[in-house]
This record gives C-alpha cells, sequence and structure tokens, in this order.
C-alpha cells in the first residue's frame, strides 16, 4: 500500500505581471481557477491532505480551495518561509510533502505520483521535479552527479559561472520526508543574494545529514508556470490541446480540434461528432451518437444520446436536450427540458420550458418568459406542433398533440388535442391590388408630365 502523503501549494505570490484584481491563482485554464487544477492534480495522485499558502489577501482562494485549509503568510519572505506556514496545519504527519506553485497548473496526477514515489523508493530526503529548460534565465539550477542523484539546487541569483551553465532547472516541485522536512526549514537561513529563505536549501541540508537526494525529469512545458496573460494564454493552449487529444482518444470525431474549446470538466460520449467552431462552457455532458453540426456554444448542459445539435445553436444553463431531439440552427435553449424526439429546428428561443417527445417547434417560435419581474414556465405536451412565429406567453400550457396556429399569440391554455389559434380572420378583395397598381401608376406619370 502506498504510504499517506500530504502537499503544500504555495500561493502568496503577487502576481503583480497579471495587473489584475483578481489572485493570480484564480485566473482561469479551462474555465477553472489555476489552484483548483493544482489541488485536483494532487488528490488525483493520492495525496490526501493539502494545505494552500495565501498572502494577505487570500480570502477569495480560501473560498476556492476550500474545503482544503489555507494558511496566510503575512510577510512574503520567501518559498521556505511560505512552506513552513503549513507546519501546524500538518503538526504530526511523517510521510511524503509534496511542495507545488499555485500558479503551475499543467501540472499531472501521473507525474505527481511518480515523484513522490521516487522519492519512497529510493528513501530520500527530497525528490525533485526538474526539467532541461531551452533558456535556464532564473531557474535555480539543479546540482547533479550520476544523473539523477541531487546535491543541491543553486539559485540563478547565487550561481558561479559554471553552475550557471547547467540546463536542468527546479521545476519548484519537491517531494520532501515529512519526519525531516519541519527541522530542514527551521534551519534555512537568508543570507544571499535575495535575502530570502529559499525552499531549494532543503536539498543541502538533506544532504548534511546524510539523506540522498534525487531529481525525476519531467517536460518543461508540464510545469510551466503562469506570470503574465501571455504565459497564461499559452498553457490555455496546451490545456485545450491535451482535451482535444483525449476526446478524440476516447471516440469523439472533431472535425476542426483548433477551434473546440473545451472544459476541464467537459463529457462527451462515443462518436460524438462536434464541427468546428464549438465552444463547450462548464458543465457539459453530451451522451453518445449525437451530432453537433459547428458554431454552437455550450454551458452547463446535458445532451443525451442521438440528437443532434446546430449550427449556430446556443443550449445555456439547464438546457437538457432529450434522446434523438434536434434543435437546429440559431436555437437558444435555456433551463428547458426536450425530450426525446422533439424537433425545435429554426430561430427559436425556449427558455423555462418542459417540450414534450416528439412535439414540433415552428421556426421563430418564442417563449416569453420574463415580464420584468418575474420568469414564468411554458409546458408543450408530447406530439404538440406548434407553428411558425408564435409567442407562448407564459405561463401557459399547450396540450398533448394540441396545434397553435402559426402567428398565434398564445396567453391561455391549449387543451390536448385542441387548435389554438389567436390570428385575426384573412379578408380578401379581388382585384385590389391590380387597381392600386394602376391608381398609383397614373398619378406618377401625371406628375412627371408636369416637369
Ligand atoms: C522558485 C525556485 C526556483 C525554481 C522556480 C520555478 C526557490 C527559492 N526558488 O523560484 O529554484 O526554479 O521557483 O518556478 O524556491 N511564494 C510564496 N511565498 C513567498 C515566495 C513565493 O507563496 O514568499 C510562491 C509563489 O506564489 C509561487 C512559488 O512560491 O507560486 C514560487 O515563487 P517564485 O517567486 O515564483 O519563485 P522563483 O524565485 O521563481
Ligand atoms: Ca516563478
Amino acid at each position: 500500500m502506498a504510504s499517506s502523503a500530504a502537499a503544500i501549494v504555495l500561493a502568496a505570490g503577487l502576481g503583480t505581471r497579471m495587473k489584475s484584481s483578481l489572485p493570480k491563482v484564480l485566473h482561469p485554464v479551462l474555465g477553472r481557477p489555476m489552484v483548483a487544477h493544482v489541488a485536483a492534480a494532487a488528490a488525483q495522485a493520492g495525496v490526501d491532505r493539502l494545505v494552500v499558502v495565501v498572502g494577505p489577501e487570500g480570502d477569495a482562494v480560501a473560498r476556492v480551495v476550500a474545503p482544503h485549509p489555507t494558511v496566510v503568510q503575512h510577510d512574503r519572505l520567501g518559498t521556505g518561509h511560505a512552506a513552513l506556514q503549513a507546519r501546524a496545519a500538518l503538526e504530526g504527519f511523517t510521510g511524503t510533502v509534496v511542495v507545488l506553485c499555485g500558479d503551475a497548473p499543467l501540472l499531472r496526477p501521473e507525474t505527481v505520483r511518480a515523484l513522490i514515489d521516487a522519492r519512497e523508493s529510493a528513501g530520500a530526503g527530497v525528490a525533485v521535479l526538474g526539467f532541461e529548460a531551452a533558456e535556464p534565465g532564473a531557474y535555480g539550477r539543479l546540482m547533479l552527479e550520476d544523473g539523477s542523484s541531487l546535491t543541491a539546487i543553486v539559485e540563478a541569483k547565487e550561481a558561479t559561472p559554471e553552475q550557471l551553465a547547467v540546463r536542468w532547472c527546479n521545476s519548484g516541485v519537491l517531494a520532501i520526508d515529512g519526519a525531516a522536512l519541519w527541522g530542514w526549514l527551521d534551519r534555512i537561513s537568508n543570507a544571499n543574494a535575495k535575502g530570502e529563505y529559499y525552499l531549494t536549501d532543503v536539498v543541502a541540508l538533506a544532504r548534511a545529514d546524510g539523506r540522498a537526494c534525487v531529481m525525476v525529469p519531467c517536460p518543461e512545458q508540464e510545469v510551466m508556470g503562469v506570470n503574465a496573460r501571455a504565459e497564461l494564454a499559452v498553457c490555455e493552449t496546451v490545456a485545450q490541446n491535451r482535451m482535444r487529444q483525449q476526446a478524440m482518444a476516447d471516440g469523439v470525431t472533431l472535425i476542426d480540434p483548433a477551434t473546440t474549446y473545451f472544459s476541464w470538466d467537459t463529457r462527451l460520449g462515443r462518436d460524438v461528432t462536434v464541427g468546428p467552431f464549438t465552444v463547450f462552457g462548464p458543465g457539459v455532458t453530451v451522451a453518445d451518437g449525437v451530432e453537433i453540426k459547428g458554431f454552437c456554444h455550450f454551458e452547463d448542459c446535458t445532451v443525451a444520446a442521438g440528437a443532434s445539435v446546430g449550427p449556430y445553436a446556443r443550449l445555456r444553463p439547464g438546457a437538457e436536450i432529450g434522446e434523438g431531439a434536434h434543435i437546429g440552427n440559431f436555437v437558444e435553449v435555456k433551463k428547458a427540458t426536450v425530450e426525446a424526439g422533439a424537433k425545435v429546428n429554426h430561430l427559436s428561443y425556449i427558455g423555462d420550458a418542459f417540450v414534450g417527445a416528439k412535439a414540433n417547434i415552428g421556426a421563430g417560435t418564442i417563449t416569453c418568459n420574463y415580464d420584468g419581474f418575474g420568469k414564468y414556465k411554458t409546458t408543450i405536451g408530447a406530439g404538440a406542433f406548434v407553428g411558425s412565429n408564435s409567442s407562448l406567453v407564459a405561463p401557459v400550457t399547450i396540450g398533448d398533440g394540441a396545434i397553435v396556429g402559426a402567428g398565434s399569440v398564445i396567453t391561455r391554455d391549449v387543451e390536448a388535442d385542441a387548435l389554438g389559434v389567436t390570428r385575426a380572420e384573412q379578408v380578401q378583395k379581388s382585384g385590389w391590388a391590380a387597381r392600386f397598381r394602376d391608381v398609383k401608376r397614373a398619378a406618377k406619370l401625371a406628375l412627371s408630365a408636369k416637369k
């Protein structure tokens, strides 16, 4: 059985370069705050206790990561000092403690797991997730011997030219022996170029105590941190590409992967086909065999098997599309159930509504659900037929099998199998149009003769 692991997520950074009133770690990737991705990766890796270190204005972060506890780092004195703030919250814990960064949302659970396993199987004091940097720049350098054995991490500001030439860098993710961690953190000093307590000093301290330290390599992209909006956009693209690859691996056809946008929790069944320029907002579940014909927008909704949606459809929160139903072009559905086999094919707004099985909703039908004060429900029975360009003024019920005449404004219930129609009677005046044209032409001729 794997021993238990805990995590400390560092998120007290100011994020100044984001130029935002939102704390940096709450900026979303795939529609989910970055710090929530980090916490989820840790949880999926088998971490069962997690503490987030936030700055003095960390209330919003605390709400997002709840029920995980947060601790406040009042003065930003460095990563070693930040980790130390979690001591009371992890009192008595002697398993592996993983330190993670709240602004690096691409880290995968299997990588966190591999780091924990590497530390435990080597009996190491510290295991560090390292990467070979394209541009090592300001990253801490990993001092390695024999490939993966680590003697120290040297921060760029402290490094000699030889050390700076090392390409292996510290990702900022470390797995540390929890039984020794707090003793090492206590011994870290701030006598260095930045006057900060460097968490990275734990490696040299562990080695001084006779403990082995190891480096676990990982791709640079996976440990990419976000400091500015341009990096946030890069992370978003990487995360979107992962979702696209996963969807296709799971049996979804994406006609144009690059213009299909996912949320972190998008769930698409097998043999779903997604046309180009489709956006899945949060909370979307699409069952097997659904055809999405492109240019569609989904949010907090479900689509049952075999339905067809779009092109140019918008499914808003609470839309529940039944099996084999058709939602066509320029149709908006909000907080409405459209039962199996029903058709809403063109130019409609269906909001706060129930549409029964196999009902047919004509082009341009609008549920008038709002009077400026409240929202009201429209119920359309199974097999009902609503003629084109009808306004259904809620609250109102159209019975099973009823027909609503095209162009009607329906303000009262229509009983089952009845016809409801509110049109004025049609009149016909024979020859009227021809006489009208004669009169108009004559008048126009008389006018031009005068000039
Ligand atoms: C740190 C590492 C460096 C590594 C790099 C990877 C140290 C001393 N250096 O450098 O070896 O290559 O990350 O990105 O650890 N934070 C706090 N409180 C603080 C300081 C930082 O919570 O007092 C948090 C930040 O919000 C961030 C993380 O710790 O999530 C890393 O801090 P940052 O300032 O980015 O560290 P670097 O100097 O870049
Ligand atoms: Ca950084």
